[in-house]
């Protein structure tokens, strides 16, 4: 990545947030080191991985955190959210219920995050297509009404999760 002795411009926090086993750590091995495994354990606690990019000239360190869906496995809720500048809200295509949370932890979101969060709705597993239990219309009228960016990715394919991440940045930027 020739990150040595690169002067960072800006260094931007984004949160990974939804149900667990939706594949945000996953879509953050993909983003950060562009690996992916299948038996991915569930996460506990806290975990962090950065990437510094170049947008506009600009050298930006994305730190990306990355906490459990899980309720008694998870972070201490006020310090996960602070400071953070962008959010990917994660649900599992194939998952309906990982969907219908999605509107808890935008509540979640909006009680303890900077009102200006840059914010993505995020449906992974798009490479399972023919299992899919939300429609692409559904997520995207729900991203219009809430105000958030949506897109369909997959992790361990590598669609679009680039895309994803790097669009968030720069909105943020
Ligand atoms: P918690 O840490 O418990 O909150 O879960 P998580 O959201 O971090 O899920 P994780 O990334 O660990 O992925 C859960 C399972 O889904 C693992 O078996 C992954 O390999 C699998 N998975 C993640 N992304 C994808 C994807 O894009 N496609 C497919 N087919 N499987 C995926
Ligand atoms: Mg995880």
């Amino acid at each position: 990545h020739g990150e040595f002795n690169q002067k960072i411009d800006y260094v931007f926090k984004v949160v990974l947030i939804g149900d667990s086993a939706v594949g945000k750590s996953q879509l953050l091995a993909r983003f950060s080191r562009n690996e992916f495994s299948l038996d991915s354990k569930a996460t506990v606690g806290v975990e962090f991985q950065t990437r510094t990019l170049n947008i506009d000239h600009k050298t930006i360190k994305a730190q990306i955190w990355d906490t459990a869906g899980q309720e008694r496995y998870r972070a201490v809720t006020s310090a996960y959210y602070r400071g953070a500048v962008g959010a990917m809200l994660v649900y599992d295509m194939t998952k309906r219920q990982s969907f219908d949370h999605v509107v808890r932890w935008l509540e979640e979101l909006r009680g303890h995050a900077d009102k200006n969060i840059v914010v993505m709705l995020i449906g992974n597993k798009s490479d399972l297509s023919t299992l899919r239990a939300v429609p692409s219309e559904d997520a995207k009228e729900f991203a219009q009404q809430e105000n958030l960016f949506f897109m369909e990715t997959s992790a361990l394919e590598s669609t679009n999760v680039e895309t994803a991440f790097l669009t968030v940045l720069t909105e943020i930027y």
